[in-house]
């Protein structure tokens, strides 16, 4: 592209875009969302279909992003007229961005509740209020919390100041030192726990319950989930990979990049589970639990393992640490637009949208106590914006990304970011074309006139 008067940073090399996107994709999703959603959709047919979707829809989609954003090296609204416009179309397109950023405000504002929740759980590992706790203990703990409007309200306070700052200071100071060191971290931390479940007698169930795949289990509104998923947990649909890749410079294949970030995202999701779901069963807890997943069953694992205390206390700073450079990237993609486009300070702009996500999310706060009645389509205010971002906005943020980069943008011009063989050339293209657009439609049409 010629106009590359671009005001952007840039990323350092090729790897701190691959950590700062894994970054990005590796958080509450995987921790803490994957292993509820399984339980609650009954386990091994809704990991299969969720694995596929990772592969068939979400890898190509998150090259398109890549590349999209790469080529404009802008934020996401000017990225996608920008391209739309070299290609002869409309710069209507970029509308596709401005959904994106009311998805990324939604998804905040209850992301950022569950984050609170976290550093909530850092405190108690580390006063050792919960060693030795019962499961019927650690699920009355979690009860308490929630029903506990004025402490829900400090930790998300702090959870959303503690972003801001990240995202004021701009990308490459905040986001890159914590990816660089923590991400390893929770890793090995996740290993750990994992050893522990294997030891627990639960291992072989939590398996089964994970890689058996009874697809009579299975629902359409279980698939959707399972799609609206993969789009979250690889931060895809509204607009963050793309303002990632705004970031990158020309020199990096993005085809062997983005399979490095979806296969580190799903590693550590499968991790989770089969640290998680051991626990549960050795415990007679309930795999489909709900959000409290989680936070139930890990306090009581650490509350009976050697250097529990220790362990449990480490494991929260980093799945804090995990949703902290996430929720980075929801706000990301908006304050790039805010600074580029209406040239506001990034101080001012990340400020400004602070408050905004903030105030949002004493509305999801307020779904467990003082808010419990207020319902839409019978759902409080936390289910429903969870619902209808990750199992709506971000495949119909994602369906039209693909049908942009399959149909709308000039072949050539795919081609010359890509730069891959033919025959991942011609498979990705396919994708965009009909594959992705064609699940994302056949999913979102059965649910809603579901087979009598
Ligand atoms: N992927 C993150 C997680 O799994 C959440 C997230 C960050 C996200 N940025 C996003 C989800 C953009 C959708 C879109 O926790």
């Amino acid at each position: 592209m010629t106009n590359k008067t671009s005001i952007q940073d840039s990323w350092a090399s090729r790897w701190i875009f691959i950590l700062a996107a894994t970054g990005s994709a590796v958080g509450l999703g995987n921790i803490w969302k994957f292993p509820y959603i399984t339980g609650e959709n009954g386990g091994g047919a809704f990991v299969l279909v969720y694995l596929t979707c990772i592969l068939l829809v979400g890898i190509p989609i998150m090259m398109a992003e890549v590349f999209i954003g790469r080529r404009a090296r802008k934020n996401p609204i000017n990225a996608l007229s920008d391209v739309a416009e070299e290609s002869d179309s409309t710069k209507k397109w970029g509308l596709i961005g401005v959904m994106g950023m009311l998805s990324g405000v939604l998804i905040f504002s209850f992301y950022s509740v569950v984050g609170g929740w976290v550093l909530h759980y850092i405190k108690v590992m580390l006063t050792g209020e919960m060693s030795g706790i019962s499961s019927d203990e650690a699920g009355t703990a979690f009860g308490a919390l929630l029903a506990d409007p004025a402490t829900l309200l400090g930790w998300h306070t702090l959870f959303s100041i503690m972003t801001v700052v990240v995202v004021a200071a701009g990308i490459n100071k905040g986001i890159e030192t914590a990816t660089r060191i923590m991400m390893p971290a929770l890793f090995v931390l996740l290993i750990i726990l994992l050893g522990y479940a294997m030891t627990t007698g639960g291992f072989a169930q939590g398996w089964n319950f994970m890689f058996h795949f009874d697809f009579s289990k299975l629902t359409w509104n279980a698939a959707l989930i399972a799609l609206g998923h993969s789009f979250f947990t690889l931060s895809l649909g509204m607009g963050t990979i793309m303002a990632y890749g705004s970031y990158m410079t020309k020199k990096a294949s993005i085809g062997k990049t983005v399979l490095t970030i979806g296969a580190l995202d799903t590693l550590v999701a499968l991790v989770a589970g089969l640290a998680i779901f051991p626990i549960i069963f050795s415990n007679g807890m309930d795999p489909a639990a709900g959000p409290g997943l989680m936070f139930i069953s890990l306090p009581v694992a650490f509350g009976q393992m050697p250097f529990g205390q220790l362990f449990g206390t480490l494991f929260f700073v980093l799945v804090g640490v995990a949703a902290w450079t996430s929720a980075i990237s929801l706000l990301e993609p908006t304050v790039a637009f805010l600074v580029e486009r209406l040239k506001m300070k990034r101080v001012t702009a990340s400020i400004g949208l602070g408050v905004i996500v903030w105030g949002l999310g004493i509305a999801c706060l307020g779904s467990f106590n003082f808010m419990a009645d207020v319902t839409f389509f019978g759902k409080n205010t936390f289910d429903f914006l969870d619902y209808i971002t990750a199992n709506i906005m971000l495949p119909l943020g994602g369906i039209l990304i693909a049908l942009f980069a399959g149909w709308i943008v000039k072949d050539k011009f795919a081609k010359d970011e890509l730069e891959t063989s033919d025959t991942i050339y011609k498979l990705w293209n396919f994708s965009m074309k009909f594959t992705a657009p064609i699940a994302v439609a056949v999913v979102l049409y059965f649910l809603l006139n579901p087979i009598k």
